[in-house]
């Protein structure tokens, strides 16, 4: 999968070159480019922002810029898919990371300020498929930390990223309930036992213990993602 990134902040992002990404960067897996966006201005003072036209608070991502940085990094891509994290957008889910761990190219442009001119979307949608995503309904300053997280649920369902697959299976969220809880030696901590279930090799046992587990938290911590929840 090639991933290109633009940011005016790519320094942002050198922690994706540690641990599990980095590893399927090293090996291929994963190819991920993160360029300035002002390295597509002309000016002296590499300027990516202007003052909105009607007025009001803040400045706007200039169109030029994005339409050359993003000329360059789709030139030789057939069909690439160009995601803007916007608070605006779709809600990100584990389903969406499944959607776009199967492209063969992304591209995200992070906005910044008061955002983007919005002729760049439409610009976008004649070189791929364009998506806003947002991550939550809440404000963050930029794409940029959205990004992040993004690229670290879609990279790690890429196959051959996170060694042991199966460990993707029991998370939550992939079978629409959060995980059960996980224990670990010893069998009895500063007073605290392991539920006696986990010790007993039952294994039809455990699997529906786990089950019910599951359930019982969905209920009570996200009772929206229950069929008879509010969302
Ligand atoms: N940019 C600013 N806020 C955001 C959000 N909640 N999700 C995605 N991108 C954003």
């Amino acid at each position: 999968m090639r991933i290109d990134v633009l940011s005016i902040f790519p320094s942002y992002f050198d922690g994706l070159t540690l641990s599990l990404l980095g590893r399927a960067r090293g090996a291929g897996i994963l190819q991920l480019q993160v360029h300035d966006l002002r390295d597509w201005t002309s000016d002296r003072h590499r300027t990516v922002d202007d003052t909105p036209y009607g007025g009001g608070a803040g400045m706007v991502m200039k169109p030029e810029p994005w339409a050359l940085a993003l000329d360059d990094v789709t030139r030789d891509s057939a069909r690439p898919t160009i995601v803007f994290p916007s608070p605006a957008g779709e809600r990100f889910t584990q389903a969406t990371a499944r959607d776009l761990s199967t492209r063969e190219h992304l591209v995200f442009g992070c906005g910044r300020y008061e955002g983007i001119d919005e002729r760049v979307f439409d610009y976008a949608a004649e070189l791929g498929e364009v998506r806003l995503i947002s991550l939550g309904d809440y404000v963050l300053n930029g794409g940029e930390v959205a990004t992040m997280a993004m690229i670290e649920a879609i990279g790690r369902l890429v196959p051959g990223v996170v060694g042991n697959p199966e460990s993707l299976v029991e998370e939550s969220h992939e079978d629409g309930l959060l995980e059960y809880p996980s224990y670990t030696k010893p069998s009895i901590w500063r007073d605290r036992a392991v539920p006696e279930v986990l010790l007993s090799g039952n294994h039809a046992r455990i699997a529906q213990w786990r089950r019910d587990q599951q359930i019982e938290r969905t209920r009570l911590r996200r009772p929206d993602l229950l069929p008879d929840g509010d969302a």
